[in-house]
């Protein structure tokens, strides 16, 4: 009986030890990437994107496509992340829902016209004005704007692939148009209503 306690204690001790062990890396994980996206994910570098609020699929989906080199990164860190703890990492930023993102320099005129191109072309998936999801679309709604405009013109000139749905949505969208969303989703309050009037999951009118 001695024996199986001893041995019951030694497997307990050994399987704390691990989960802490792991817990201590996803602290380390997070640390490093705070560097850039700050510390609860809202990034003060214009180009690095907001990962607060993000849905945890998005967030693992561009994790993975780092990895497999799906995606194009110059941030080495992106690839070095040990898949079990993407979920951990994804959990954590989405789960951050209490900071406030800094204010953003649109231009107005942009926003109106990326309204227009945005109910044409992407309300069925970021829908709310990037506030909600449809498809899995990553939540863009008061997104960095120098992030977005980098992913738009990725997208445009083919850098970065679209999802294949997206790909036909965003048909004979032109350089400017692309440019006009992102000063409508970077001018959004991530949380509050949205520019222009509501109406239903298109933006305005
Ligand atoms: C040196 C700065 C830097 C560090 C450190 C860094 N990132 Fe990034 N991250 C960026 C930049 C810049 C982008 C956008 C361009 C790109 O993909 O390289 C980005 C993009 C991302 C994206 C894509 C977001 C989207 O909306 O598609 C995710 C997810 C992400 N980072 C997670 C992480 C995680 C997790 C870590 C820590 C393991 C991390 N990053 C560390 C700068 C950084
Ligand atoms: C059919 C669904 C769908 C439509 C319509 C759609 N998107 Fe997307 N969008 C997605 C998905 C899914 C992703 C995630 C892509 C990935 O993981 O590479 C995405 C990603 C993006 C991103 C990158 C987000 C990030 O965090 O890096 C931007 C910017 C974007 N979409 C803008 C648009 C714009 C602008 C339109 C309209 C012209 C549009 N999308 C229409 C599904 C859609």
């Amino acid at each position: 009986m001695l024996r199986r306690l001893t041995l019951f204690a030694m497997v307990c001790s050994s399987l704390w030890e691990v989960s802490a062990a792991q817990g201590q890396t996803l602290d380390a994980t997070l640390s490093g990437c705070a560097q850039c996206h700050g510390p609860t994910g809202i990034s003060q570098l214009s180009e690095t994107p907001h990962l607060d609020r993000q849905l945890a699929g998005a967030i693992e989906e561009a994790m993975l496509a780092y990895s497999e080199a799906r995606r194009q990164t110059a941030v080495p860190l992106h690839k070095q992340v040990p898949r079990e703890l993407v979920s951990g990492v994804a959990a954590f930023y989405s789960g951050q829902k209490s900071g406030v993102r800094p204010a953003q320099n649109v231009d107005a005129l942009k926003v109106t016209q990326g309204e227009a191109v945005y109910n044409r072309h992407c309300y069925k998936c970021h829908d709310d004005a990037g506030r909600e999801s449809d498809n899995e679309a990553p939540l863009l709604a008061g997104q960095n704007l120098n992030y977005l405009l980098k992913q738009v013109m990725a997208y445009k000139d083919g850098s970065r692939k679209q999802p294949a749905m997206m790909e036909r949505a965003s048909r004979g969208v032109s350089e400017e148009d692309w440019i006009a969303t992102a000063h409508f989703f970077a001018a959004q309050d991530a949380v509050g209503p949205a520019i222009g009037k509501k109406k239903r999951r298109r933006s305005g009118q």
